[in-house]
């Protein structure tokens, strides 16, 4: 009888446990689509219940009808949650225009959810959604889907307090810190929500990733991430150094930070506060670079994003450990900073603190003790979106944004330059899988 009990008492528990989570998976880039099925499968077989698919190019907008009949019967087949963003020419008037999709299929190969943008943000047939688009599942969670460059574009309120999304479309940003490997767990923490998305599987202040090299899946808490765990980006990119020609610099003194320093590093009138101690027996090597940076980048073909970044960035191989690492800065917007942390091996939940100061929450802090193979550590502000408008449109009196986009586009090295960090994210996307594949 105590025995029953105990099974009954058992049974109770895993089931509480079972129904607070669930399972997502995603399926690595660089497969044909007619490898996908046995993937999706595999998928169902380890209990995936949403499964996110590769991106697929452009090039197949012209097979939109075809695809979406092919997935809407895989995913009755397999019993599975799919979502995948395609691309569809759809007819305008007497010509044609590629609309980018994000579809959800559920189990019965129905379309849960359609989340549709024009590709280049302006069309006269496809209207852009302009609320979160959202579905609810059969295991009780609402999803709300994304694209790559709306966790940058859009503010916390867009999202509603949804705790999960499901993300896919790539999005080519020329600001390193927005491309997705490096944003998305960044944007995850803060939002304390997971992100099931082509670039991986995050789970707020619960980051995790498991799975071979070609499914990724994660059991994930239903409400979001959890505060026990934390594993933010740690996929270094070494891509900084060419935005550094925008920043203000101070090189780190090594001397100095043996024994512990503070230094300010101001950009126009946004300053940065570090404080960096290294750890004794370095060889003292190090070549980190402080910096600030206030005015705007250019985040997309059509939105410029007005930034405050505080960033220590180092060289790539540095052993260099360091006790302990501060950044601080006023923002000028409220709640809307994220930390960045990249480095070679994870970092700790509690080597890790991102705090507000009490009764002025626009000063944020990100602090981190112990870290090594540190690559950047720093803080992204934003503080608005602006529209492609703003850049060809009359100019506007606030002097920080008139300045920076004549930087942009009035310097002759500007193609040369975005030649040049299109080729380095592509050694990146390399690097990343690389890292990805080791994870594994
Ligand atoms: C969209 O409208 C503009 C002006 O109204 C027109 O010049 C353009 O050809 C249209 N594009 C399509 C795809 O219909
Ligand atoms: C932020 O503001 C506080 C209060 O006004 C000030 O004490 C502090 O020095 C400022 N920090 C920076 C980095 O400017
Ligand atoms: C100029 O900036 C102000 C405040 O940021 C804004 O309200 C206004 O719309 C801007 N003007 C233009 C032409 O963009």
């Amino acid at each position: 009888m105590k025995l029953l009990g105990i099974v009954i008492g058992f049974l109770c528990v895993n089931f509480l446990v079972a129904s607070e989570t669930y399972k997502a998976g995603v399926l690595l880039q660089n497969k044909e689509i007619n490898e996908f099925t046995p993937f999706i499968h595999q998928a169902k077989q380890t209990g995936v219940d949403i499964l996110v698919l590769p991106s697929l190019p452009t090039g197949y907008a012209d097979k939109y009808d075809e695809l979406v009949s092919l997935f809407s019967k895989t995913a009755r087949q397999a019993g599975v949650y799919i979502a995948v963003h395609l691309y569809e020419k759809a007819r305008c008037g007497m010509a044609y225009e590629t609309v980018r999709s994000n579809l959800v299929f559920d189990r019965n190969g129905d379309i849960a959810a359609v989340y549709r943008k024009p590709q280049n943000g302006i069309a006269n047939c496809t209207a852009p959604h302009s609320d979160l688009v959202t579905f609810t599942s059969d295991f009780g969670v609402t999803f709300g889907l994304v694209m790559e460059e709306d966790l940058a574009l859009y503010d916390e309120e867009h999202f509603k307090g949804v705790r999960n999304f499901v993300m896919a479309g790539e999005w080519e940003s020329e600001v390193v810190f927005l491309n997705a490997a490096n944003f998305a767990p960044s944007w995850s923490y803060i939002m304390n929500a997971n992100l099931v998305s082509t670039a991986g599987i995050y789970s707020g202040k619960a980051g995790l990733q498991t799975g071979d090299d070609n499914l990724i899946v994660a059991e994930l808490s239903k409400n979001g991430g959890s505060d026990s765990q934390m594993v933010l980006s740690t996929k270094p990119s070494n891509l900084l150094h060419e935005y550094l020609s925008q920043y203000v610099i101070r090189p780190l003194d090594v001397e100095a930070s043996s024994r512990g320093y503070k230094e300010t590093v101001c950009h126009r009138r946004f300053c940065c506060e570090f404080y960096v101690k290294t750890a004794l027996g370095n060889n003292n090597e190090a070549s980190y670079k402080l910096a600030a940076f206030n005015g705007v980048l250019p985040a997309s073909d059509h939105h410029n994003i007005a930034a405050e970044i505080c960033i220590m960035s180092g060289s790539e191989n540095s052993n260099t450990v360091f006790e302990r690492i501060s950044v601080t800065a006023n923002f000028t917007k409220q709640n809307a900073q994220f930390p960045i942390v990249q480095s070679a091996t994870v970092l700790p939940a509690e080597n890790f603190k991102f705090t507000k100061a009490n009764g002025n929450s626009q000063q944020v802090t990100l602090e981190t003790v112990n870290v090594k193979n540190v690559q950047n550590v720093g803080i992204f502000g934003k503080d608005s979106v602006l529209e492609d408008n703003y850049i060809y449109g009359e100019k506007n009196n606030t002097e920080t944004v008139e300045h920076d986009i004549y930087e942009y586009i009035f310097n002759e090295d500007v193609q040369e330059f975005f030649d040049y960090v299109w080729i380095r994210l592509r050694i990146l996307i390399v690097v990343v899988s690389i890292y990805i594949l080791e994870m594994m």
